[in-house]
């Protein structure tokens, strides 16, 4: 193992993160920029630290290539989203930043207080350990456990990080009730809308304190109405509480909500509204 990194996030009831925002709030205010503001508290405008930062990755599967020498910095406190056609490479780029899947080259490093971590020098304990600490994660369809309640799906976040149950559950309740989803916590998820259980997705993702969090088309399988509303709470609950936000979609709408837009083509980045294509 080739980390760096000094600190690690043990979860004990004192540590346990306040719920986000209330959903309540679902108007959908312009997005701000989260980079633009933090620069602002900081008079010597320093550029906000990268808190991941991809440099030249590659990954090839079989004959295909799905990134080819991307790279890319995401700053603290951003929402990203990740454009592109089918097969571009979002999803790949996703999985190597997250420690999901390693590239074949390139370095991937994650900048916190605790620290840097080379992300692609972990080995699988190590990367295991960083996705359920530091990185939540909400995909098209959630991922939830058919046969868990709503509550008990959130739980298991923090019991997986060594909660006691009890406290577990408390935590979880108090970040559906602040998703929207009181009274729904001992409810299947076979018995909730899509966008309820996206919440319930949100609200796992987000239970452990994690400072980043990526989205796969978290949107995807949702009307627009709901994909509006759940993209509100996904960013209310995240850069709205100042954590980062990496979103890989296809919606233009999902896509204007985020304060910056990165686009792939052939695993190369093409396109970024911070800065230009590279
Ligand atoms: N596990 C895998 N095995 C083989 N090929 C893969 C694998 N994962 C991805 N690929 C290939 O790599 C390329 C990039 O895939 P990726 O899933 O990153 O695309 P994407 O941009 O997320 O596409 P979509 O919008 O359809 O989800 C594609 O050609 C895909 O077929
Ligand atoms: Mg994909």
């Amino acid at each position: 193992m080739n980390s760096t990194r000094t600190g690690s996030t043990r979860y004990t009831p004192d540590a346990v993160p306040a719920p986000g925002p209330s959903a309540a709030r679902m108007t959908i205010p312009a997005p701000t920029d989260p980079a633009a503001s933090a620069r602002a508290q900081h008079p010597s405008s320093r550029p906000v630290p990268a808190i991941l930062s991809a440099r030249t990755l590659t990954k090839t599967y079989g004959s295909t290539t799905a990134l080819s020498g991307l790279t890319l910095d995401i700053r603290a406190g951003e929402s990203v989203a990740i454009m592109g056609t089918s097969g571009s490479g979002k999803t790949t780029l996703l999985h190597c930043l997250a420690g999901i899947v390693l590239p074949d080259s390139g370095r991937i490093t994650l900048n916190t207080a605790a620290g840097s971590t080379r992300i692609d020098s972990l080995n699988e304990s190590g990367r295991s350990r960083l996705r359920r600490e530091s990185f939540g994660f909400v995909f098209q369809q959630g991922l939830l456990i058919p046969e868990l309640t709503a509550l008990e799906n959130v739980a298991i976040a923090l019991m997986l990080n060594g909660l006691d149950r009890t406290t577990a559950e408390q935590a979880s309740a108090g970040w559906l009730q602040s998703l929207g989803l009181a009274g729904m916590e001992q409810r299947r998820i076979g018995e909730l809308s899509g966008g309820q259980a996206q919440r319930v997705a949100i609200a796992r993702a987000q239970v452990t304190g994690a400072g980043v969090i990526f989205a796969d088309e978290p949107t995807g399988a949702l009307d627009s109405a709901t994909s509006a509303e759940v993209m509100q709470v996904l960013l209310d609950s995240t850069t709205g509480a100042s954590k980062t936000l990496v979103v890989v979609t296809h919606d233009d709408t999902v896509a204007s909500r985020c304060a910056r837009v990165v686009s792939l083509q052939d695993g190369r980045l093409v396109g970024d509204s911070a800065g230009g294509a590279r």
